[in-house]
């Protein structure tokens, strides 16, 4: 574990890169990543190159042993670029050109921007692959930032159409998947198809929303192919010149959620996974459960190590700020971050910039670039990893629960959300939530994956499964696996039209129950009470017929009072729960210690408001993280002999942490 800066030497005079590189030795900080942003140094004009300003800061950089994580510049295209090439740009939902002037304005399919990227990106990779500074690449910066996935330009709408001919063969048959026959849009020719926009309807809907399902998600699918395939173009020019591995910096951001790119597909392009922590900043403030799910998030897309490659260090927001960090929580969320399977954290960004848009998203050092209190907290966060690094090796929480997470289910409740309120993401982080209460880690893992390693499976609103995955999660089930199902599970196809089953429909047989109708939540709630004690439904009710399975929870209201809400199946050597509402907090945290109990799964200790508990192993060692998120102390009761990592001391009964305070234990014995 350790740490790094977020670095812009292009932003400083030369003769400040030394009392950088010297303030961040002592510090601690390991890696820097450079060069995101810089292309019109690179190629002040189209037919010029300028490589000596790079070749002498990686040098420096060699020299003072910092390694680097050296970018490709595409997230912006130069102005000489824009005005000569304007078909780079992207067109918005509304249909209107975008202009120069910010970042990743370019479209993913632009023939004349992929032909500039790998240009440079070949020059490059050639000139520093094997640079002994440099020690990973970063592809582009945050793919997919604001809202920028989604073109909908011509050049746009000429690759999907050879997507959907490559994909359906024939227009009849995309005719007949689309259900085209609804509402006259019958194509007589792949030529003919839209690529769906704002514009179609202004009366009742927006943006996109009444258009034609399928043919949305099937948008949503090649755009975030497109984003895949630019990545994977420059993957692949680096990997020919560079035995370094490469990453990109990923944005599931609690406040940011939702890039519109399948990141389990982008993943398989990277060697690693990385992605950009802000946590309280101009647009929002996240819960530490929620930034805790987004670093479980990262850990499961390549199921190993990631990076934090932007992480907040300051008080930050372009227009106004969030507020400063307080004393304690720079180094609290670098812990949140390493506790669940960070390896490296690399701060955004080392000095703030008095020029240019972000001039008030500060760094650790403000403009004045005078060590000040939150350079001291980082410095001691970079000598407690190097105290870490002598007693463990590479720590990763062993889950043994996952959720289920579909990219398409995501997309297909974004186009139809079927009630007021649901939100797919929120959802799963719902069932996320208990477990981060009981210290228990958990993965995601896609419909596919091989999920036999894991006790329990929670599959919330898994909308759509293709028949492989419906196998596999009853593969998974039948050899002992325990799955719990909910409503609005496996009642589309992929095309994104209903099925025609009995909800819920793929996974009738594996619940074992028939849903004889449902009750949206639309400005009402409804109580049931069962194992999960008592609760209160304020999205969805199915009203749950058990036809194989047994009863563990009934409505108390509305004309359904009395009938199943919660059923649990035998399956093979297997058990299915099926939920068919949601659950207000407190019921969830009961049913999922109720699934816990009965399934072997034991909480590491005791849950406490507000303090996160995590287990992470190296193979040889097991560490105890224990961190504070509340603004007053908290004393933590252990139920094993600990070793305090940080401070040698040993620690039993109980451990008591300061507001926003960490401990690592390492477990010596039990009573
Ligand atoms: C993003 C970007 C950075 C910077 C920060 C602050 O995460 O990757 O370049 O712009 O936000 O706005
Ligand atoms: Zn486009």
């Amino acid at each position: 574990m350790r740490i790094g800066v977020d670095y812009y030497p292009e932003h400083w005079e030369k003769e400040r890169w030394k009392t950088d590189a010297e303030l961040m030795a002592k510090a601690n900080i390991k890696v820097v990543r450079i060069g995101e942003f810089a292309w019109s140094l690179y190629q002040p004009e189209e037919n010029r190159f300028c490589f000596e300003w790079m070749d002498e800061i990686l040098d420096f950089f060699r020299d003072h042993q910092i390694s680097v994580v050296l970018c490709t510049p595409s997230a912006t295209p130069p102005k000489w670029m824009t005005d000569k090439y304007p078909d780079i740009f992207q067109d918005d939902i509304h249909g209107n050109p975008k202009i120069f002037g910010t970042r990743k304005h370019y479209c993913f399919n632009s023939k004349t921007y992929h032909a500039f990227t790998r240009e440079l990106v070949t020059k490059i990779a050639e000139r520093y692959g094997r640079h002994p500074a440099v020690e990973a690449w970063q592809i582009d910066n945050e793919l997919g930032w604001a809202n920028t996935t989604r073109c909908y330009c011509e050049k746009c709408r000429a690759e999907f159409q050879q997507w959907l001919k490559k994909k359906y063969g024939t227009i009849e048959e995309l005719n007949r998947r689309y259900g085209t026959v609804f509402w006259s849009q019958i194509y007589n020719s792949f030529e003919e198809v839209i690529i769906p926009r704002a514009g179609a309807c202004y009366d009742t809907c927006h943006d996109t929303q009444g258009q034609n399902p399928a043919l949305l998600l099937d948008y949503y699918r090649f755009s975030s192919d497109s984003v895949i395939r630019f990545a994977k173009e420059s993957a692949e020019i680096i990997r020919r010149y560079s035995d370094r591995p490469v990453t990109s910096n990923l944005l599931d951001a609690a406040v940011n959620s939702g890039t519109g790119i399948d990141y389990f597909k982008l993943s398989e392009q990277l060697d690693f996974v990385s992605w950009d922590n802000y946590i309280e900043f101009q647009w929002g403030i996240a819960q530490a459960a929620t930034v805790s799910r987004d670093h479980a998030l990262l850990r499961s897309y390549k199921k190993q190590p990631f990076w934090v490659m932007e992480q907040q260090s300051g008080p930050c927001g372009w227009s106004k700020m969030g507020p400063a960090p307080t004393p304690g929580k720079l180094r609290l969320w670098t812990y949140q971050a390493v506790a669940n399977g960070a390896d490296t954290v690399v701060y955004f960004r080392w000095r703030a910039c008095p020029f240019g848009t972000e001039q008030y998203w500060h760094g650790i050092l403000d403009h004045d670039g005078k060590p000040n209190r939150r350079y001291e907290e980082i410095a001691q966060v970079g000598s407690e990893m190097e105290r870490l690094n002598r007693v463990f090796g590479t720590l990763k929480p062993q889950a043994k629960i996952a959720i289920v997470k579909s990219f398409d289910s995501e997309w297909s409740h974004s186009i139809h959300k079927h009630v007021e309120n649901f939100q797919y993401d929120s959802f799963l982080l719902d069932f996320y939530r208990p477990f981060y209460q009981m210290g228990l880690s958990v993965d995601f893992v896609t419909p596919h994956d091989d999920i036999s390693s894991y006790a329990l499976v929670l599959a919330p609103a898994l909308l759509i499964v293709t028949e492989e995955e419906k196998e596999n999660l009853e593969r998974y089930v039948r050899g002992g696996g325990t799955l719990l199902l909910t409503f609005r599970s496996g009642i589309r196809d992929e095309d994104n039209n209903m099925r025609k089953e009995t909800v819920p429909g793929a996974f009738s047989e594996l619940a074992g129950v028939r849903v004889k109708e449902y009750d949206p939540q639309f400005q009402k709630e409804t109580g049931s009470s069962g194992v999960f004690g008592k609760a209160q439904s304020k999205l969805w009710c199915d009203v749950v017929e058990p036809v194989s399975a047994e009863t563990l929870g009934v409505y108390t209201q509305d004309y359904y009072s009395g009938e199943s809400c919660l059923t649990v199946n035998a399956f093979g050597k297997g058990t299915v729960y099926y939920l068919g509402c949601d659950l207000d907090g407190d019921a969830m945290n009961r049913l999922m210690k109720y699934l816990c109990t009965r399934h072997g799964l034991s909480p590491v200790t005791y849950p406490i408001e507000g303090v996160e508990q995590v287990e992470a192993q190296d193979g040889e060692h097991t560490a105890l993280f224990v961190m504070n998120h509340n603004p007053y102390p908290a004393v933590v009761p252990l139920d094993r002999i600990y070793e305090n990592a940080l401070t040698n001391d040993e620690e039993k009964d109980t451990v008591t942490l300061k507001p926003y305070d960490v401990a690592v234990l390492i477990w010596k014995k039990s009573f």
